[in-house]
């Protein structure tokens, strides 16, 4: 078993990357056993199929690095490193390029998504976006890949592409990935609109609990949150249509790791008056020390680029292991 998964650094970190995928792999990275593996990485490379001011590009992979060891992620038990350090990357994705066809991309909702109503000048990074992570994954030949649904249609192309590469080249080398989308893990969605998830590209930060927001902050944005005003209801078909409602119960049971239907035993008939100052003080006190680690890290650049060096370093092995079995299948010159 070898767990693996990554992040883009653009932006800074939220409640609903917390929940839906960081807290995931910390807790994925405590039950290793043995023999097991957990490798995490930041898809600096990713980051720029859309244009980055470059000192954003490096505090940002800083900060995404430090919110991952603030918030559980070990660089002695994982491999925590950033992509652009590793380039084999880089080499795999243009042979895996050679495999996978303009027809499967054509079909990526993501690039629709991304590149909008101007196709014509959306980068050529960007319309091969899945085939780079497709190589991410394949590279260290990873089973088990923790990531939001967002991203279960890359996943099933890295299952294509890996299944056919070992077909052409009559051989074995990929295992075929299996995308892990953890039930415990709902969309956060947003504060302001239920509709949309939480997103670091929302403009409104009123729409988003950040990793780095105070207590009052945080008191304030739950305060503020959209609601109904019905009461909070028995069952959970009773939260139907009301998307606002449903999100601040989910978020409320994923912190407690409780059941929806428990929690809403213990509120049931109350208003959001009641649940609304219970969550403000459960988030606080979930992130009030990953906030502290967070920025005693910050404050210490070298300490996290270190921690990434080292990462790389650990990768580098396993990466050049793969990619020395795809050269010789390919019929490269040693
Ligand atoms: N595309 C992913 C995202 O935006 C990030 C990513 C890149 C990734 N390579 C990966 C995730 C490999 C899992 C595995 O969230």
């Amino acid at each position: 078993m070898r767990i693996f998964s990554g992040i883009q650094p653009t932006g800074s970190l939220h409640l609903g990357n917390y929940l839906g995928a960081i807290r995931q792999w910390v807790r994925m990275q405590d039950a290793l056993l043995p023999g097991q593996e957990a490798i995490y990485f930041i898809a600096d490379m990713h980051a720029i199929t859309v244009y980055q001011e470059p000192a954003g590009l490096r505090q940002a992979t800083r900060e995404i690095a430090a919110a991952m060891m603030a918030a559980g992620i070990d660089p002695a038990r994982a491999i925590l490193f950033n992509q652009s350090q590793v380039h084999e990357h880089a080499e795999l994705a243009w042979v895996l390029e050679c495999v996978a066809r303009i027809g499967w991309l054509n079909r990526m909702t993501q690039f629709k998504e991304k590149s909008g109503k101007d196709r014509e000048g959306a980068s050529v990074g960007l319309f091969a976006y899945p085939v780079l992570q497709a190589a991410d994954v394949l590279l260290y030949k990873a089973t088990h890949v923790p990531v939001g649904d967002d991203q279960k249609q890359h996943l099933e192309l890295a299952r294509d592409i890996a299944a056919k590469f070992n077909t052409d080249y009559s051989c074995e080398i990929f295992p075929l990935p299996e995308p892990l989308v953890a039930a415990a893990a709902p969309r956060v969605r947003s504060l302001r609109d239920g509709s949309a998830k939480m997103s670091k590209s929302d403009p409104s930060d009123m729409s988003r609990i950040n990793l780095t927001d105070t207590a009052d902050d945080i008191r304030q944005k739950i305060r503020k949150a959209k609601t109904d005003p019905e009461p909070i209801p028995q069952t959970a078909a009773g939260l139907e249509g009301r998307p606002e409602a449903r999100n601040l119960v989910e978020i409320y049971a994923t912190l407690l790791d409780r059941p929806v239907a428990s929690v809403l035993d213990e509120f049931a008939g109350q208003g959001f008056g009641q649940l609304k100052p219970a969550l403000a003080e459960l988030i606080v006190a979930t992130l009030e020390p990953i906030n502290a680690r967070f920025r005693d890290l910050l404050a210490q650049p070298d300490k996290i680029d270190a921690a990434l060096a080292t990462g790389a370093a650990r990768a580098r092995p396993l990466a050049r292991e793969t990619l020395a079995e795809v050269h010789d299948a390919v019929g490269f010159l040693k």
